[in-house]
């Protein structure tokens, strides 16, 4: 929900009139671009404080206080002035007043509610190729780092090339997109090809080891799994492996929707167990569904790697059921044409959905010479939350106002 914006300019939105009626409780606003919007009284009476916003200017009670039962309103009479409407309240003589800004910015229409909550655009292997890189310096101008973050918001991800190549400058860049999470793994994730002896705890499994790995989300066994990846190459491999490739995951579950709609509705709607017991210091087990929707039906998340999935946890009569909804997702996932391969040089850098977007890398020759890759992530709703104010601090409101989609942890 946008915030109010208090100003002594007229509101951006013009209107041509504004009527009532008791008998359904609703004021109507015909605005200047044809748009028409409702708003029950209930709604009304509720925002006069927004006290869900918490803002330390707004009234507040000591308990939260819900607006009266939505029968006993009715409205006397509106005035409206540039900025704001009058409400006079004949049920108990009270007058709320709303800013116009505020009522267009959250107009409960279908059609602006669905404005406010923008599609994923999908993209095979071939469009990602014919996707525009970033240069390092963009990340310094915040008109060119709103278009990194809508990048990433609409397509999952993001590339950017001419970083510079000296160790831990990720942690730096990351400032620009959120706090760095700190995991078991710590916040900077080294991946080296280092000798199996000097691995540690993280011998061969997954990123550390040289083999091809398939495309898969990271830690999805999580119950919130990483977000944002910034993914940033010091060195390749010297022999020309390590591929690295990338899904749109979101795609591919929108595909199984029409190729095998009865997959899609099992793993949209049953939750199942990834886990990951690869060493003394991990236990993690979480239960979550592997395709996301919102109360649409729209895909907004997916998590998926072979590697963390574990033999199906589900009553007895849903195990093939499952495998069988589980066969078809990865044949969608895995299909050769949504792959988007690329060998990462020196200060390329990809910044990727986790919850969207498949990555992997092809095997590579551990003994050629040291391939040194480090990554960091940040909380999805961070990243969010600094591109809405970036937005809003650029007037750049048509991307301020939107709602964020929780990726994997919609609910539908
Ligand atoms: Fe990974």
């Amino acid at each position: 929900m946008a915030q109010p914006q208090q100003s002594d300019r007229p509101s951006k939105y013009g209107m041509d009139s504004v009527s009532h009626d008791d008998r359904c409780r609703m004021v109507s606003i015909a605005w200047a671009d044809g748009h028409t919007s409702r708003f029950p009284y209930i709604w009304l009476r509720h925002a006069r404080y927004f006290p869900s916003l918490g803002r330390p200017d707004q009234a507040h009670e000591t308990d939260f206080v819900l607006p009266e039962e939505p029968t006993t309103l009715s409205v006397a009479a509106i005035e409206a002035g540039d900025q704001s409407l009058l409400v006079h309240w004949k049920h108990d003589g009270s007058t709320t007043e709303h800013l116009i800004s505020f009522l267009r910015d959250n107009c409960p229409s279908d059609e602006a509610r669905r404005e406010r909550q923008p599609l994923p655009v999908r993209w095979s292997g071939a469009d990602a190729a014919t996707f525009e890189w970033f240069e390092a310096a963009d990340l310094e101008s915040p008109a060119a780092r709103l278009e990194i973050f809508q990048r990433v918001r609409d397509k999952g991800l993001a590339l950017v090339r001419n970083v510079p190549t000296e160790p831990g400058t990720v942690m730096d860049l990351a400032k620009h997109f959120g706090p760095v999470r700190r995991t078991h793994h710590g916040s900077l994730f080294n991946i080296r090809s280092l000798p199996e002896d000097r691995q540690g705890v993280r011998a061969n499994i997954g990123a550390t080891a040289s083999n091809t790995l398939a495309p898969h989300t990271d830690e999805g066994f999580r119950h919130a799994p990483l977000g944002i990846m910034l993914f940033h190459c010091l060195k390749p491999d010297p022999s020309g492996g390590g591929v690295s490739t990338f899904v749109d995951g979101i795609a591919a579950a929108e595909d199984l929707k029409h190729s095998n709609p009865d997959a899609f509705a099992f793993l949209r709607s049953t939750p199942m167990v990834l886990a990951a017991e690869r060493n003394k210091q991990e236990r993690f087990r979480t239960r979550c569904k592997l395709i996301a929707t919102d109360g649409a039906g729209v895909v907004r998340g997916v998590r998926m790697a072979d590697r963390t999935l574990p033999p199906v946890d589900l009553p007895v009569e849903e195990i093939e059921v499952a495998y069988v909804a589980l066969r078809a997702f990865c044949s969608e996932l895995y299909a050769s044409y949504r792959v988007f391969e690329h060998l990462f040089q020196p200060g390329e850098m990809a910044i990727f959905d986790n919850q969207r977007v498949l990555h992997s890398r092809k095997a590579f020759n551990r003994e050629a010479g040291e391939r040194h890759i480090q990554q960091v992530s940040i909380e999805r709703d961070e990243f969010h939350n600094l591109f809405r104010q970036l937005a809003e601090e650029m007037g750049r409101f048509d991307l301020a106002n939107w709602e964020p989609d929780a990726g994997a942890l919609c609910q539908d």
